[in-house]
């Protein structure tokens, strides 16, 4: 690539990004801090699911010190509803990483970052790019997508070989001023223009003229995906319990899946009525009444959960156990109870709606 094709490629990409950017929370009064944070809750999930979460984030837990000092319970109460939790849990550790090896700064090399838990090779580049001004790509999905599509890759960008590639692509274009912008110009391309599903709008792309893709009539096809595994599916009951005012809940085990998260007593496979009063019974309830909820179904990266769900009174408690009762007021503000149950927190907090349903 000749050095004035570049030039042109950088001027049009931040051009369009200084006329079209996205006004986005933690691009005004930009710092390390927020940035770090940004990019943590940006990975997997939409700029518009973030924004509230980032806000709220900022208000409660404004500064890396009070970030390593916070309880964890607060910690996953606040990323309730934002899934991968292990990345709350990766911020505090690396919040604590920071104020006893870098006296409370985040640093700028892109390797001290990558040490830092939670912060990869995207993370530390967007970071070292945007808070710091490093000359450094942060390969995205939206990136890989941009350039497979600009140079008919037809490779899998899965594979590690492609990847390299087009990131040596990245490195070859980045612009000595301005890299962070440039590579944000990238990402707010890759979600609003270079879409990942349905037609890209080349007709109003600043690097149409760049793409060979568009030029073939092609773009829309590119980049070339394996097929994904199919999820494996888990059938579950799940139970919501009241007793008074309250209501069942149990912490999920250390490690694994939503590890130290709240749920609702729950057991593997579909329960039938006279399963569900013999469970009872073995887990000492004397109960009232019974009644179906709504299935539900939520998906994870690489499993889907199928429920089916009971609402039992519980009239006594013969025999003690390990769970713990919360008031609606506590599940809404105490306990961090993930997505997947959403379905009955929903009815648990709309409980006296549905009284009339032979409760
Ligand atoms: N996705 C990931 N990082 C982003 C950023 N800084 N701006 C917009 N979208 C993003």
């Amino acid at each position: 690539m000749n050095k004035d094709y570049i030039h042109e490629f950088q001027n049009k990409l931040l051009d369009w990004y200084d006329e079209n950017r996205r006004i986005l929370p933690w691009r005004e009064e930009p710092s390390a801090y927020k940035v770090w944070i940004s990019e943590i809750m940006l990975q997997q999930t939409r700029v518009d699911t973030v924004i509230p979460y980032f806000l709220k984030f900022m208000e409660d837990i404004p500064s890396i010190f009070t970030l390593a000092n916070i309880s964890e319970d607060k910690l996953l109460k606040l990323w309730e509803g934002l899934g991968y939790y292990s990345r709350a849990k990766n911020l505090k550790k690396a919040a604590q990483v920071l104020l006893e090896e870098y006296n409370g700064q985040m640093p700028s090399d892109k390797k001290d970052l990558q040490s830092l838990p939670g912060i990869g090779p995207y993370t530390s580049g967007a970071i070292a790019s945007i808070a710091f001004g490093q000359k450094e790509p942060a390969m995205d999905g939206n990136v890989l997508r941009i350039v497979s599509r600009i140079t008919v890759n037809t490779g899998d960008i899965k594979n590690r070989k492609v990847k390299a590639d087009i990131e040596q692509i990245v490195i070859d274009v980045l612009p000595e001023n301005r890299v962070g912008d440039f590579n944000q110009a990238l990402m707010d391309l890759g979600a609003t223009i270079c879409i990942p599903n349905g037609a890209p709008k080349c007709s109003i792309c600043p690097l149409s003229g760049f793409c060979e893709g568009h030029n073939k009539g092609i773009a829309e096809t590119l980049p070339v995906k394996t097929a994904k595994k199919k999820r494996n599916i888990e059938k579950k009951t799940i139970f919501v319990l009241n007793y008074g005012d309250q209501f069942a809940l149990k912490r999920r085990p250390n490690k694994g899946l939503l590890s130290k998260l709240w749920e609702y007593p729950n057991v593997d496979g579909f329960a039938t009525e006279k399963d569900v009063r013999l469970l009872m019974k073995s887990w000492g309830f004397l109960t009232g009444s019974l009644l179906e909820l709504n299935n539900s179904k939520h998906l994870f990266s690489h499993i889907e959960w199928h429920m089916k769900a009971y609402y039992i009174k519980v009239e006594a408690v013969q025999r003690d156990n390990d769970f713990v009762w919360a008031s609606k007021k506590e599940i809404k503000e105490k306990y961090s109870i993930p997505t997947a149950f959403k379905e009955y927190t929903k009815w648990v907090q709309h409980l006296e709606e549905h009284q009339g349903q032979a409760i």
